[in-house]
């Protein structure tokens, strides 16, 4: 008989299948997401090859390390302002809106990678979200005044420096964990925490390429993997469930 394994080579059935009955015996949720999960909201991710993504087309070793920021500050304050403007004009999508519905079954933790706060603007209960590269937003870097992205954006036309803290003068900076510097303390203690406490790690959208971040989902029994790229979910875990497509189409149908 002709195998028909070529019109779902990614065994998608067999793999929702796997991961609904996974699902159905959780009690404990653990989402984790990369810039990915808000592609669909019209923000770029870091490395997706060939598409526009933001490491193609700026240099981080510029614009995401302290070295960078201090040899071009006006040009890395540019960046990241046009950042968080766009960041503040985009809407959550639906992945983010089905992630938000997972706490009406579960006990959910949202573990994210990104600044965008989308996961927050899509909030539906009380969810517990933890940032490990940082909120966004700007952040004194004498007294640790922050000032929230949305704030920000509301104030920028204003006369306003995002550069000098309004409190106390001092030079502030973007509030994100750029390479080379340590995650926050608390917000990784409380992934690490989640991960072996859960029963069901969801991993949406990222590269894995990252550390400490991509070696978190080792650390759950249990790993589904969404990503669109098929390479990238190998980065994960050997044993993860894997989901091939766009974060909102796979969760629409892992929900049902
Ligand atoms: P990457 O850009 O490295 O990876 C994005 C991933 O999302 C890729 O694996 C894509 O295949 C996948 N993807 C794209 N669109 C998708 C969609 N609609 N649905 C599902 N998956 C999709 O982004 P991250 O892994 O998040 O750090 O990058 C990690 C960190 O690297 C970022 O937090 C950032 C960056 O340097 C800092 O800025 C500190």
């Amino acid at each position: 008989m002709e195998s028909i394994a070529h019109l779902d080579p990614h065994n998608l059935c067999g793999n929702f299948a796997k991961a609904k009955e996974l699902l159905s015996k959780a009690t404990n949720v653990v989402v984790f997401t990369g810039a990915g999960m808000s592609a669909e909201s019209g923000i770029s991710t870091f490395r997706d090859p060939d598409t526009g993504a933001f490491w193609g087309k700026v240099d981080p070793t510029i614009f995401a390390t302290m070295d960078g920021f201090q040899e071009n500050p006006d040009i890395v304050w540019e960046w990241y302002m046009g950042l968080f403007e766009k960041m503040t004009s985009v809407k959550p999508n639906r992945g983010h809106e089905l992630v938000a519905e997972l706490q009406k079954k579960f006990n959910v933790t949202i573990i994210t990678q990104n600044i965008d706060n989308l996961h927050e603007r899509a909030r539906v209960g009380n969810e517990k979200i933890i940032h490990l590269h940082g909120p966004g937003g700007i952040r004194c870097t004498n007294c640790d005044l922050v000032m929230p992205t949305d704030h920000l954006c509301t104030i920028m036309d204003k006369d306003f420096d995002p550069k000098v803290c309004i409190s106390c003068g001092h030079p502030t900076r973007p509030d994100v964990v750029w390479f080379g510097e340590d995650l926050p303390k608390e917000p990784w203690q409380e992934a690490v925490a989640a991960m072996y406490d859960c029963d069901v790690c969801i991993v949406i959208g990222t590269s894995g390429q990252v550390e400490p971040a991509a070696s978190l989902p080792a650390l759950a029994r249990t790993i589904i993997s969404i990503n669109t790229r098929a390479e990238d979910h190998a980065r994960l875990a050997f044993d993860a469930i894997t989901l091939t497509g766009k974060a909102s189409e796979i969760l629409s149908t892992l929900t049902e």
